[in-house]
């Protein structure tokens, strides 16, 4: 009884680590891709090195550790660029890293 206390005690300690966003996301391969398909459209549009303003402006759309996959999911499919679902995570685990910090 007094180990299930303590054990659960711990899980609820543990809790928020769980929500590491984007286990498992290769950043590099992420960025790669990125730099191929992504940024010349968001820099004609938004600017910045990379196209990063769309990133960084103050109203940016994306609040979430889920919007942003939906995101590039929406972006994706726009273009018909046909990413593996791998190729997304990699691509959304840079982008977090990189902008969005999202736990
Ligand atoms: C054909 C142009 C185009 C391409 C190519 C494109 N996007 Fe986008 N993307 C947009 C537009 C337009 C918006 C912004 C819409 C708005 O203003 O809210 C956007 C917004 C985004 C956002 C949200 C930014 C925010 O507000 O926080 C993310 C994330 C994103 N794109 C990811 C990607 C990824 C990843 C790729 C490459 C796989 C990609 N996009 C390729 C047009 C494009």
């Amino acid at each position: 009884m007094r180990n299930w206390i303590v054990g659960t005690m711990l899980l609820a300690l543990h809790a928020p680590g769980w929500a590491t966003s984007f286990v498992g996301a290769d950043a590099a391969a992420g960025q790669s891709l990125h730099s191929k398909q992504c940024v010349n459209c968001h820099a004609q549009q938004y600017g910045g090195p990379e196209g990063e303003n769309i990133y960084l402006r103050r109203n940016r759309t994306v609040k979430s550790a889920e919007s942003l996959a939906q995101r590039i999911t929406l972006c994706t499919s726009m273009l018909k660029l046909e990413l593996f679902p791998e190729d997304e995570l990699n691509i959304a685990g840079y982008l977090n890293q990189r902008y969005y910090h999202f736990p």
